[in-house]
């Protein structure tokens, strides 16, 4: 069997013109700015709008990602969409984003990691390009984590915005110098009660009293999934390294989950690299889950930070809990 390699073609992004500031939280829960910004980094977060939901991100992030790359819209042979919060339960968001861009007959599906979505999808994606099934995957990250977030509870509402980020997976020609190397992808499933949103599925449909106990926004156990994510991130990051013969000075830029600035700087200290070499947005976006990564790369490219040929380390942690990582040269 022919073994071909996977790049990624182009990023994009799009987020809500809405703003929710530190100081907007301060009217709405007992919490100070002072308290947000030595906790978690963030400053400002885009969120939706009433009528506002993850495909209209999506889908302007998907236009924004193939209009920068050189991909024609009739060459797109798959969209997957990374999300925990979709449109609805089903259809997926995936087909829903698939209609908006007019790309009726491309087959789609939605991927459900939590904040690792984007680095679960890329893994998937990278696959399917290896193995010459497809040409050119769009790849989507979208959360609209507010639309279930309970406004009373400062231990999460602090923490979230909306937004989505998108790339093209492509197959690589073997002149190109730009590859994604390699992947790991990684759970532990006996931890999943520590970040949840607990009823609306089949476990516990949706009913009068889950909505009083407010059992359907985020629930979570913030200390414990802290300590989990420096730990899980460095683990697969150090994995990926290794095995590529590689050490963390080879990588040019680090792009990690956006959840807390304190994580990030937890992560760049373990693995022994100045954080000038980490991309940082969380001061303007706050979580974003599955888009942050795509988010920030989108920016760190467009700013020219990250450049043809730079190698860039992408890794995540979430609900699952789910972790992985993402080597590449751009
Ligand atoms: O995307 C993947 C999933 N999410 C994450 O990765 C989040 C991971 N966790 C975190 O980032 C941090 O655990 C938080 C930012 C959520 C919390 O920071 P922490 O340093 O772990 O604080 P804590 O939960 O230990 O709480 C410390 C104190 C508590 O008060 P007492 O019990 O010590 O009196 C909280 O009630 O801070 C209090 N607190 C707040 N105070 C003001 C919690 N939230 C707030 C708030 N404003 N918004």
């Amino acid at each position: 069997m022919t073994h071909y390699y996977a790049k990624f073609s182009a990023f994009g992004s799009n987020a809500p013109k809405k703003l929710l500031t530190n100081a907007d939280l301060e009217k709405i829960v007992d919490t100070s700015d002072e308290w947000i910004r030595s906790r978690t980094g963030m400053v400002v977060r885009h969120i939706a709008s009433e009528g506002e939901a993850a495909s209209d991100f999506a889908y302007q992030a998907a236009v924004n990602a193939i209009e920068a790359s050189k991909v024609k819209y009739k060459d797109i042979d798959q969209i997957i969409v990374a999300t925990v919060t979709g449109d609805h339960i089903f259809p997926s968001t995936s087909c829903i984003v698939q209609k908006k861009l007019g790309l009726k007959g491309v087959p789609c599906f939605d991927v459900s990691a939590g904040c690792t979505g984007f680095v679960y999808a890329i893994d998937i994606a990278k696959a399917y390009v290896e193995s010459g099934l497809k040409k050119n995957i769009l790849v989507i990250g979208v959360d609209v984590l507010t639309k279930i977030t309970n406004w009373k509870d400062r231990n999460t509402c602090v923490l979230f915005g909306d937004g989505s980020g998108a790339t093209i997976v492509s197959r690589a020609e073997p002149t190109d110098i730009s590859r994604i190397i390699d992947s790991i992808i990684d759970a532990d499933g006996s931890q999943g009660e520590y970040l949840i949103q607990t009823a609306g599925g089949s476990r516990m449909p949706a009913s009068h009293e889950s909505v009083d106990k407010n059992l359907h926004t985020i629930y979570m156990e913030g200390n414990r999934i802290y300590k989990n994510a420096i730990k899980s991130m460095y683990a697969s990051s150090d994995e990926l390294l290794r095995r590529n013969n590689l050490t963390p000075a080879d990588v040019d830029w680090i792009i990690p989950h956006q959840a807390n600035l304190r994580i990030i700087e937890g992560l760049a200290d373990k693995m022994r690299v100045p954080l000038s070499k980490v991309i940082i947005n969380i001061e303007k976006y706050g979580n974003t889950s599955s888009a942050t990564i795509p988010i920030a790369t989108d920016e760190a490219i467009r700013s020219k930070k990250i450049r043809r040929g730079d190698i860039i380390l992408l890794t995540s942690f979430g609900a699952g809990l789910t972790w992985g990582s993402i080597l590449a040269r751009y």
